[in-house]
């Protein structure tokens, strides 16, 4: 009974459901009918086709997002029905013009008839190869709210009068030749009050004093200075502008510091990689409740690791390698569930590796190299998305988790210069197919290594097995399967008794590296001219052998 009036409700509403989505599909219709695109003004149409006549299409742009809209461009028709072309519905002004990626080429000059379209509100030639410098006259489009003219091949000076589009929400002037100078940014700054977006990556701003970001607005959300040639003290207070959400810094040389309290609570995205911050990492940075992306990598930052960091569950990417921090990792983190990237290499961790790193279930590249983390390493417990590891240089102890030999998306496995041990074995690396790099060298691992076996990892390019004095590898089986494109094979300092006449075959082999062992025996012949470096005895570091084959 209930379920009879269950079904009963359903289906009455999807009956209604019905009905509205007809009304609704007669009222678009007859709203389109009713309202066809508005007719393009006369001096509208003029200025585009001059514009249009100025340039051309390159046909060898071969952009992958290149494609020539102005192409079906045709002065018999309405401009406002013209791809890229917006008009305002009432007036007919044309209000957008959008010819990102669209293969044109020539030069702007003050005087293009594009500075005549003066409704327009957004205009993007992103993406074009205008030669030449960025003409001044963009302050004559008085109501553009978003400019973008990055990847345009632009060079020189960025115009002093676009710092008077008062109105602009987004200027984006990335990838070109160009420099702003001082005085223009600095105008910009207080003229642009309600600028949103700002991303001048790649622009030279070499003689800027970074305090000038100071005064740019506070509705700021997007700040895109990444290759800026930018030096000095960048402004801690910009981290808390309160409508922040987006800030990329890096390559720069940038000095300052993180805020301790108040940083934005939109910030989505923070990027300071490659540039000389310091102090330390505040414990206030847990509060960034928002942020997916954080890489504070190459800088000068020390102190103490703090774990409020890892309370931030909702990162992608956490990558803070190359700087001076201290203390453990947390023996437990919660969520981190999206993590995809954690980069701690190159500082001053100790204390033993959690498990916690092994078990993430988007974990991609995980490198914790170049620290003093110890311990043997767990399980890998959802290994499917993992690429990279890369564990190199600790003090790690133990075996290699049989997990590992699992993860057949790995491509770089890196376990060198720790305290590994345990015999290994070719076959135990059968399943990692993908495998590009592979480094377990100055461990103590055992065991004999079949190279043949191994050969099977058609992908496998660098190869070094150095310095694991226990370890040899068998002669040949027989099998005609080769190394396809190995490069590089070190087995220095292992116990390896006889030359491997397998390698013959290896025809993409450049350096082999067998020193300090006991090789015996006679070198075969080798089958390409090629050239590589083959070195045989230590004192051969000094000039290494040059060998041709054959
Ligand atoms: C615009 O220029 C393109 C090529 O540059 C040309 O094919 C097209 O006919 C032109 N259209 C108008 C209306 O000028
Ligand atoms: C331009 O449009 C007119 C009218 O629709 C049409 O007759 C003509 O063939 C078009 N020209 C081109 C080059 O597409
Ligand atoms: C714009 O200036 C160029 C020289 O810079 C000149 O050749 C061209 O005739 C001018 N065009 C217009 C429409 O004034
Ligand atoms: C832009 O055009 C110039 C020739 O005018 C050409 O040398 C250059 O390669 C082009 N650049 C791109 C990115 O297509
Ligand atoms: C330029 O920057 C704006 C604002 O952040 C952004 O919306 C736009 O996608 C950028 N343009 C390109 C080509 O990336
Ligand atoms: C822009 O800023 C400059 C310097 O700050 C000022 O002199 C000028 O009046 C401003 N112009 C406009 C249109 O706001
Ligand atoms: C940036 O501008 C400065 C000063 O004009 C110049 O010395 C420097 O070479 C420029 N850098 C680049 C990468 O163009
Ligand atoms: C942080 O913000 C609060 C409230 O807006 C303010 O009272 C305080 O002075 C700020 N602290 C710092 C260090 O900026
Ligand atoms: C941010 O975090 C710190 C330390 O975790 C805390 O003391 C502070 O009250 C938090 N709030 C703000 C607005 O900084
Ligand atoms: C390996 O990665 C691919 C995508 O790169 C993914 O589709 C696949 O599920 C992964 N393989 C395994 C066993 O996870
Ligand atoms: C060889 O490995 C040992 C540890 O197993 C290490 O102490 C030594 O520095 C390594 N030697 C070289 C030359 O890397
Ligand atoms: C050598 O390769 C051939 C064909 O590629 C194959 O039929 C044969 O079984 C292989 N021999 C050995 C010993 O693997």
């Amino acid at each position: 009974m209930g379920k009879f009036i269950w079904l009963c409700r359903i289906r009455s509403l999807l009956f209604v459901l019905f009905f509205l989505s007809v009304v609704d599909s007669f009222l678009s219709l007859s709203s389109s009918s009713l309202n066809p695109p508005p007719l393009c003004l006369p001096e509208d149409t003029s200025a585009l086709i001059q514009f249009n006549n100025t340039l051309f299409i390159d046909e060898s742009a071969n952009d992958l997002c290149a494609y020539p809209k102005t192409k079906s461009w045709n002065e018999s028709t309405n401009c406002c029905t013209w791809e890229g072309v917006t008009c305002n519905k009432v007036t007919g002004k044309v209000i957008s013009l959008d010819l990102s990626c669209s293969m044109l080429a020539g030069s702007l000059s003050p005087n293009t008839s594009l500075f005549r379209l003066q409704g327009l509100k957004r205009l993007d030639l992103s993406f074009n190869n205008f030669s030449g410098s960025i003409p001044s006259g963009f302050s004559q489009l008085v109501s553009l709210t978003y400019l973008d003219l990055s990847g345009c091949s632009f060079s020189g000076l960025v115009p002093s009068d676009i710092s008077l589009l008062s109105k602009l929400i987004s200027l984006n002037l990335s990838t070109n030749d160009l420099k702003f100078d001082r005085q223009s940014f600095d105008m910009l700054t207080r003229n642009l009050t309600k600028l949103e977006n700002l991303v001048l990556e790649l622009v030279n701003m070499s003689d800027f004093v970074p305090t000038s970001f100071m005064n740019l607005p506070s509705s700021l959300k997007h700040l895109g200075l990444r290759f800026c040639n930018l030096k000095g003290k960048f402004p801690t207070e910009i981290f808390q502008f309160r409508y922040l959400e987006y800030v990329d810094l890096s390559f720069n040389s940038l000095t300052g510091y993180l805020p301790s309290s108040n940083w934005s609570s939109h910030l989505k995205y923070i990027d300071l990689n490659d540039n000389q911050f310091r102090g330390s990492i505040p414990a206030s940075i847990g509060n960034l409740t928002k942020t997916t992306f954080l890489d504070l990598s190459n800088n000068e930052f020390q102190g103490q690791l703090p774990s409020s960091l890892f309370s931030l569950k909702q990162l992608t990417d956490l990558v803070l390698s190359d700087n001076s921090l201290e203390g453990f990792l947390p023996t437990h983190v919660r969520g981190f569930q999206d993590l995809k990237v954690l980069c701690l290499s190159n500082n001053l961790l100790t204390g033993v590796i959690p498990s916690w790193p092994f078990t993430l279930p988007s974990l991609e590249k995980l490198d914790l190299s170049g620290n003093r983390l110890s311990g043997p390493i767990n399980q890998i417990q959802k290994p499917n998305s993992v690429q990279k590891v890369d564990l190199g240089y600790n003090e790690i102890h133990g075996e290699i988790p049989s997990s590992f030999f699992d993860l057949v998306n790995l491509t770089e496995l890196d376990l060198s210069s720790n305290n590994f041990k345990g015999v290994i074995n070719s076959v135990m690396f059968s399943k990692l197919e993908n495998l590009l790099t592979l480094d377990l060298s100055s461990n103590s691992f055992s065991g004999v290594i079949k190279l043949d076996v191994l050969s099977k990892l058609k992908k496998l390019g660098e190869l070094n097995l150095s310095n694991n004095t226990l370890l040899s590898w068998s002669s040949d089986s027989g099998s005609n399967t080769t190394f396809q494109e190995l490069d590089t094979l070190y087995f220095s300092s292992c116990n390896v008794r006889q030359f491997p006449n397998f390698l013959r075959s290896a025809k993409k082999l450049r350096i082999l590296d067998l020193s300090n062992n006991s090789i015996q025996g006679s070198i075969f012949k080798w089958e390409s001219e090629e050239r590589f470096e083959l070195k045989l005895r230590e004192e051969s570091t000094l000039a290494t052998i040059q060998l041709a084959r054959n």
